[in-house]
């Protein structure tokens, strides 16, 4: 599988992490080298499930961010419809701007998850709650910032991974080093795939600056999210040292059905495969369904 072309080492993004305790969630903004474009990436909102209460701390630790630094969002990327926790996109949105980015296997993900919730008509599956549906090599500007976005299935049908000049935003396709890689086994899921994806990414220059979307501190190390493709070619638990696909999918398989749910795969999907907005009922209070033994 060939390089994207237009990769460019010389940009070097200033990168910005928000770590989400209760997700163990990474997000970021990314701003242009020179500039004050800038564009968040996976932005979270809290959500006690328990109580149904949703708050933005997090989402407004990355508003306080861009507004002190005076910077220009015009994206908000979703490197995937995420199982663990809700998105933060349409907060951000509605307070700066930007425009909501996901890959175009979102569809996908719809038809699955509408089914599974048993939504009715009125919730579209053709991706059109976010206002840009990236496919395979597909190039967005934040700024003068070319940045590329490479279909990545296997973790879930639409994930991708995104590069902004010499930095690379993994989504879920790899954890850090120790780490390993995200499980593959949610509806949709593929160990062969995300083999496959992840081996692309290993293919981007070693010295690139790889970003994680979660970190769990293994071992009870310090929660990280910045390693290089040469770390990751070198040593990642499952994919480093030349894994062969059959060693990886045995593994992956064997621990996935080792896994629980996540604790808010339930909300985080309702919520999430419609772009971050939460589901109304006829009278337009916000709710989300439980729907018993369809996962
Ligand atoms: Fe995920």
């Amino acid at each position: 599988m060939p390089l994207p072309a237009d990769i460019q080492m010389d940009l070097h993004p200033k990168v910005t992490p928000f770590f989400d305790a209760q997700s163990n969630t990474i997000a970021y903004v990314v701003q242009e080298p020179g500039g004050p474009a800038c564009v968040a990436i996976d932005a979270v909102m809290n959500f006690d499930a328990a109580a149904g209460r949703l708050t933005s701390e997090s989402a407004d630790a990355m508003i306080a961010h861009i507004e002190a630094a005076d910077l220009q969002l015009e994206w908000i990327i979703e490197t995937h419809v995420h199982a663990d926790h809700l998105s933060g996109a349409p907060y951000l949105q509605e307070r700066l701007g930007g425009k909501i980015g996901i890959g175009a296997q979102i569809t996908t993900v719809q038809e699955t998850f509408g089914k599974v919730f048993n939504e009715g008509t009125a919730f579209q599956r053709d991706g059109s709650q976010f206002d840009a549906l990236f496919t395979d090599g597909d190039t967005y500007h934040v700024g003068a910032m070319p940045c590329t976005a490479l279909h990545t299935p296997g973790h879930t049908p639409a994930c991708m991974v995104h590069i902004m000049g010499d930095a690379v935003f993994a989504g879920d396709t790899l954890f850090m080093p120790d780490g390993g890689s995200a499980r593959a086994d949610f509806p949709g899921g593929d160990a062969v795939q995300l083999y496959d994806s992840i081996q692309r990414v290993l293919a981007l220059p070693d010295e690139m600056r790889l970003f994680v979307c979660h970190d769990y501190g293994p071992g009870g190390r310090a929660i990280a999210w910045e390693t290089t493709i040469a770390e990751q070619r070198a040593a990642n638990i499952h994919v480093g040292d030349g894994a062969s696909r059959e060693a990886f999918v045995a593994m992956r398989e064997a621990r996935d059905a080792q896994l629980a749910m996540p604790k808010l795969i339930l909300p985080a999907l309702q919520v999430n495969m419609r772009a971050g907005d939460v589901p109304e009922d006829d009278a337009g209070n916000m709710v989300l369904k439980i729907p018993v033994n369809r996962i």
